[in-house]
């Protein structure tokens, strides 16, 4: 996609279409205003007759308007004027963009009401901008064997208003945006293909074809013997009941000052999740290829640092493997050697992720990192307490927890924190090992943070749990992209290159 800005004039775009906002009541908001008076009262006599109500999620194609170089006008619901914000104008934005992608309009011009500055500055609108016409245009990558629907025609959006003294701020807001788009769609694909296809090899081989593309990309895959020299115990008693071979993924994105200390992004890779010994019930467990969404979602963050040139030195780790039963599978009651030298009781083989992870953990040390986060669909009691609206986000330093959740409202990918106490690691406590791998019902997603918590004394450490947030089931099942535009949104700030 081509953006470009606007800062005044919308009537005199020379677009094949003009978006332009209507709020419920039904009023013309500033800019449709503007469009009003160049076409003689055409879209005010419109809205007066009733045929657009300006609700959220309405959209109406008006063709054959004069006055307007563009000659098309797009109608856009805005909703109630009173609560109209940040939200509210994603979701018309949404809504424009797919309105348009329905048609054969390939250039168009979006003049919806921009919500306040407050809310919503140049950088965080264009960059906004962007990633919801990528998002908006994502189109699922199926395995269906029949004749594709034609791709929209949309090429070129001109996008405001932008002051001048904006336009810096908010073209590298779109720039960023666009590979905030570009790397959910790397999540997204990957996430959303079968675990039989979607491997841990497959995973490395496109964490290769990363290396490949990207100068500032390096990558190293330790099969399973350089797993074994890395005394990864945990690691390897989760992927000993599998067929497929395992493989552990570094990601390097060599940017910003030679020898600044790395952020280290950590990906649970469980290319699918049956549960192990410790089996989980018929019911959609299908849904749990999505368990490498993490996984996905590191490649996503090392795409977007890469497409950008991030000055910023952005490590990437995936521990994947499958988790499986069978006559060599780790089994309730079984003690392992975690690569920290810890021991674990696994109790329960469905607690995996934390398994594989606390492994990744302790090789991020090497890296002696500025911090670690860790992504992972880690805990069913995580969609429990958050549901599907917020990402449970955990760590050992508020400061970091802090910019990740505010990482997440400016890109409406939200986060929300979870008391990480000692209390909970009480619940952990073996009679056999250092640990166990579980801590019963109650306070799980935090259970599960605390074990993690275990690995990672000394880091400045955060915790992810996405199982709610990374994909969606039902009529719509298939990957969100999310945690990535939360995750990019955080590099691109520790990188310190936002024009404000
Ligand atoms: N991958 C699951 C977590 C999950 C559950 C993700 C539902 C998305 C939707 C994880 O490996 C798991 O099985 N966790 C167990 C932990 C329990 C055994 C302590 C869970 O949440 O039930
Ligand atoms: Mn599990
Ligand atoms: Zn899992």
């Amino acid at each position: 996609m081509q953006f470009d800005l606007w800062s005044k004039g919308l009537a005199r775009l020379e677009v094949e279409c003009v978006a332009a906002g209507v709020f419920d009541e039904p009023k013309l908001a500033p800019e449709a205003r503007t469009l009003d008076s160049a076409a003689g009262g055409r879209l005010a006599a419109l809205v007066k007759r009733g045929d657009f109500s300006g609700r959220a999620g309405e959209t109406l194609l008006v063709t054959d308007v004069h006055g307007i170089a563009a000659g098309r006008v797009l109608l856009v619901g805005l909703g109630p004027q009173k609560s109209y914000g940040q939200r509210a104008w994603r979701r018309a934005c949404a809504n424009a963009i797919a309105a348009l992608a329905r048609t054969r309009i390939a250039s168009a011009a979006l003049g919806l009401e921009r919500p306040a500055a407050s809310e919503l500055g140049d950088y965080d609108f264009g960059r906004a901008t962007a990633q919801i016409a990528g998002g908006t245009l994502y189109r699922i990558n199926d395995l269906k064997t029949g004749k594709k629907p034609p791709a929209p025609r949309l090429r070129r959006l001109v996008v405001g208003p932008v002051r001048p003294a904006g336009e810096a701020a908010a073209r590298r807001g779109l720039d960023h945006g666009d590979a905030a788009a570009l790397a959910m769609s790397v999540q997204r694909d990957l996430a959303n293909l079968p675990a039989n296809v979607c491997t841990p090899s497959y995973l490395a081989e496109r964490a290769r074809a990363i290396g490949r593309k990207y100068a500032s990309v390096r990558v190293q895959v330790l099969d399973e013997s350089a797993i074994k020299r890395q005394k990864m115990g945990c690691f390897l008693a989760v992927t000993r009941g599998s067929a497929e071979p395992p493989r552990f993924i570094v990601l390097d994105h060599r940017g910003g000052k030679a020898g600044s200390a790395p952020i280290v992004l950590v990906g649970k890779g469980i290319t699918f999740d049956t549960g192990g010994i410790s089996i989980k019930p018929a019911a959609a467990m299908d849904e749990m290829k999505f368990d490498m969404s993490g996984a996905a979602a590191v490649l996503a963050a090392i795409t977007f640092a890469a497409e950008v040139r991030l000055p910023l030195r952005v490590i990437g780790l995936v521990a994947a493997c499958e988790n499986m039963p069978g006559g060599r599978a780790v089994k309730p009651g079984d003690i392992v050697t975690s690569a920290a030298g810890k021991t674990v009781e696994i109790l329960n083989t469905d607690a995996e992720g934390r398994l594989i992870l606390c492994d990744a953990l302790e090789y991020s040390r090497r890296f002696a990192p500025a911090a670690v986060i860790d992504m992972a669909t880690l805990t069913g009691a995580c969609v429990i307490a958050l549901g599907a609206h917020f990402s449970g986000v955990m760590g050992n330093d508020d400061a970091l927890v802090r910019e990740l959740v505010e990482a997440g409202e400016r890109t409406d990918d939200r986060a929300w924190q979870l008391p990480l106490t000692e209390d909970y690691a009480e619940q952990l406590k073996s009679n056999f090992a250092d640990f166990a791998n579980i801590g019963g019902r109650e306070g799980g997603a935090i259970t599960a943070a605390a074990f993690l918590a275990k690995f990672t004394e000394g880091l400045r450490w955060a915790h992810l749990d996405i199982a709610g947030t990374a994909y969606q089931g039902g009529a719509q099942k298939g990957s969100t992209g999310r945690p990535t535009p939360l995750i990019t949104d955080f590099l691109a700030h520790r990188a310190g290159i936002r024009a404000e």
